[in-house]
Parts: C-alpha cells; structure tokens; sequence
C-alpha cells in the first residue's frame, strides 16, 4: 500500500462568521495564538501524514500559501488545490483525485480543533486500517447542526444522516475521515443533496452500507469544538489559552509535532524559534530545542 496523503478542506463561505470573514478566510483567523488551520494540520501530523492537499477558495490560496509555503520548513510536502465554488464536503475527493493518486486519505476540515489524551494512538489506529474508513462519533448536546450517527441495539452504526431536524443519536460525525483509496470513485456516483451539495454523510453512508466504516467513539475525554459561531470561535481560543497557560504547553504546535517525528532538526526548530522570539510562541520552541542536548 502507497502513503496515506492528507487533506485539508479550508474553502467554504464563511458566512455565519461575516463580517470578520468577509476579508479573509475562516480558516486562517486566530484561535488564540495560531491561525485556526494550523490545529487541523497537527492532526494529520500527529496521525504521521507528511504529504497534504490544502483545498481553498481560489481567491484565499495566496494567502494560504504565504502563511503555510511548500511545508518543508516541517518536513512536509504541501499541495495546494483549489475549489472554485463551495459545492460540498465529498466534492474534495473529486478535486484531490489526482493529488492521491491511489493512496488512501484522511481528510480533516479546516475549522475543527480536536485535544484529548491518547490522541496520537487513536489516529495512528485509524491509518493503519487499509481497507473501507475511519470516523468518529461525538456526543454532543446540539447533534441536529451536524452528520448524525445512529446505532442498533448492539451498538452497531447503522445510518449517518445530515443534519436530521430529528436526530436519531447525539453523535455527531467529527470533520476527521481516514478513507481508503476508494473515495474518489465512490465520491463520482453521489448526487446532491436538496441543498446542492456533495454531502460528506451521502459518501460516509455509501461505505456504512457496505459494511466498510468503522465508527470509533471520541470519548468525554475529549474535546471536539466548534469554531463556526462567534461564541463558539472565542471559546475554542479561551479553551487553548486556558491549557496551554496551565501546563507550558502548545495545543496544536506544528513545529513542535514535526520535531517529535523526527522530521525536523533542533537547529530548525531553534531557527523556527527565533523568527518569533519576542513572543511566547517563540520562546516556547527556544525552550523545545535547548531541552535537548546538542
Ligand atoms: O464539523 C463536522 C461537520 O462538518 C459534520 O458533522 C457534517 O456531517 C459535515 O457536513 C460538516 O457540517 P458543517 O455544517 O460544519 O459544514 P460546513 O458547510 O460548515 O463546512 C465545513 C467546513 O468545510 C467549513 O470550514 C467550510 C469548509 N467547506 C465547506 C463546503 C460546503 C469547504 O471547504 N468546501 C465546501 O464545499
């Protein structure tokens, strides 16, 4: 089997967040002390992706490409796509067709910040399964805003429906898809849902009803947050703040994931360092290269 490849879906309108996305992306407004799409692309890092499409808007790329550039400064090779009009989360797998070539994928949406203990093994799993996919279940209090997961009495997923007005479970899907190397295909015989998209779920629904998905359950134990309302944007930012403030450490730190695989060297992440040593970001990676002797 080839390498698993990577996506990062960060296209989309952004509506519900106007008029501050109006000028710029969601997905690179702040969540605390990073832009929010660096929070996804350490969970692909820390499931051991190294190669990434990056799926934006094509009038946001520019900016995409400045903040995040070939992704060698953390030993990654990063791919940029664009989506010309927002018709659809499964549409990514049309438009990074070529970019998998084969492989099988995890794609993660732009806007999602996961943290929890045993993170790490939990997605390692995930990309170890060859074959059929991977997604995951989350109990949450308001599932009617998203990819609704329902079970039979033995626990058994059994449908995923899209935002059901009554939901038949209060797990919801996270944005987070490890799918094998059927996806593209698939994705081609999905018809657009009454809302004119590519529904993710439709896809998630076709590999359910081959018995090819497995739905693994994100316990309480962890957090999946939302940054798709104001509220809920301040939140996911006071929620980082509050951790990293606690324990000296960075939730969703690139730079920190890449050296951890080894893909970077000390002198790069001291260098990575310097470039914003005025500020705690900065200091933190310092700290990170002169823990660990020369
Ligand atoms: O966050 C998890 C949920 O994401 C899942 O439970 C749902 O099944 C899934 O449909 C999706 O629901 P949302 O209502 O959050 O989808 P939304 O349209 O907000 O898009 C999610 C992100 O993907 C958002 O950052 C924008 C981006 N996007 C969206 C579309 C439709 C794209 O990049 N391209 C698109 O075509």
């Amino acid at each position: 089997m080839t390498e698993r490849k990577g996506i990062i879906l960060a296209g989309g309108t952004g509506s519900r967040l106007h008029p501050i996305t109006m000028g710029v992306s969601k997905q690179l407004l702040p969540v605390y002390d990073k832009p929010m799409i660096y929070y996804p692309l350490s969970v692909l890092m820390l499931a051991g992706i190294k190669e990434i499409a990056v799926i934006t808007n094509p009038e946001y790329m520019q900016q995409f490409q400045r903040l995040l550039g070939d992704g060698s400064n953390w030993g990654l090779s990063l791919t940029y796509i664009e989506q010309p009009s927002p018709d659809g989360l499964a549409q990514a797998y049309l438009l990074a067709e070529d970019f998998l070539n084969g492989s099988a994928s995890a794609m993660v949406l732009g806007d999602n910040v996961f943290y929890g203990h045993g993170f790490k093994s939990l997605l390692r799993e995930a990309s170890s399964q060859a074959v059929g996919g991977t997604v995951f279940g989350y109990r949450v209090s308001d599932p009617e805003r998203y990819g609704v997961v329902s079970y039979d009495e033995t626990g058994k997923a059994r449908h995923i429906e899209e935002k059901p007005e009554n939901p038949k479970s209060n797990y919801a899907v996270t944005g987070l898809y490890f799918l094998d190397n059927k996806a593209s295909e698939r994705a081609r015989y999905i018809e657009p849902s009454a809302r004119g998209e590519l529904e993710i779920t439709s896809l998630l629904s076709a590999y359910l009803e081959e018995d090819q998905l497995n739905v693994q359950r994100m316990g309480r134990g962890y957090a999946w947050l939302d940054t798709g309302t104001f509220g809920s944007l301040l939140d996911a930012g006071n929620f980082v703040r509050t951790l990293q403030a606690r324990q000296g450490l960075q939730v969703g730190c690139p730079e920190e994931i890449a050296f951890e695989n080894g893909w970077i060297t000390r002198d790069d992440l001291l260098a990575a360092g310097k470039n914003a040593e005025k500020n705690d970001y900065g200091k933190y990676l310092i700290r990170l290269a002169e823990m660990v002797a020369r």
